[in-house]
């Protein structure tokens, strides 16, 4: 596959066709930050974590969903990055609009428990994937008592499933995935 140069924050780089700008920035040691790029995976394009300022584009422009092309000039570290970063936490941001939205309007009353709501807003699924989990929808289920002794046994057995999993098939087929 021919090789594409580009220049990353004034830095010479050579990377086969088709390489993502995240990996092609990689290669020459600079780290963009990401959240959902996976290497080998689906590319998500969500957090916006990414983001990069590319010569002669009007937006900034998402390092992991970004494919080289001959002649990129790519900025990672600039005022204007870091002005839109936060916008990489929208899931966040929203999420908590929303509950302030719905507390306000009172759909749902005021979570006065912090770890229920440091749950509600830091539920990881969300943050990567969404959509916005509204309160209102989760709030029973996260208010509602489940712990039950019959269900520590159910944990334990999945603890012990799980990682005998981890010990006997990951591990010993992770030389031949590496
Ligand atoms: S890492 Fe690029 S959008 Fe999430």
């Amino acid at each position: 596959m021919a090789d594409v140069n580009i220049t990353v924050d004034g830095k010479k780089v050579t990377a086969p066709a088709g390489t993502l700008l995240i990996e092609a920035c990689k290669g020459v040691g600079i780290e963009v930050p990401s959240f959902c790029y996976y290497p080998n995976l689906s590319l998500q394009g969500a957090c916006r974590m990414c983001l990069v300022k590319v010569e002669k584009m009007p937006k900034l422009q998402t390092a992991c969903t970004t494919v080289i092309t001959e002649g990129m000039a790519v900025t990672t570290d600039s005022p204007e990055i870091h002005q839109a970063l936060p916008l990489g936490i929208s899931f966040f941001t929203f999420q908590l609009v929303s509950y302030v939205i719905d507390v306000q309007r009172g759909t749902v009353e005021v979570e006065r428990d912090p770890v229920r709501f440091a749950a509600y807003i830091l539920m990881f699924p969300h943050l990567i994937a969404g959509p916005i989990v509204r309160y209102a929808d989760i709030r029973n289920e996260m208010h509602a008592d489940r712990r039950k002794t019959s269900h520590v046994g159910l944990g334990v057995q999945y603890f012990i499933v799980g990682l005998c999993q981890k010990v006997l098939v990951a591990n010993t087929l992770a030389p031949l995935a590496d």
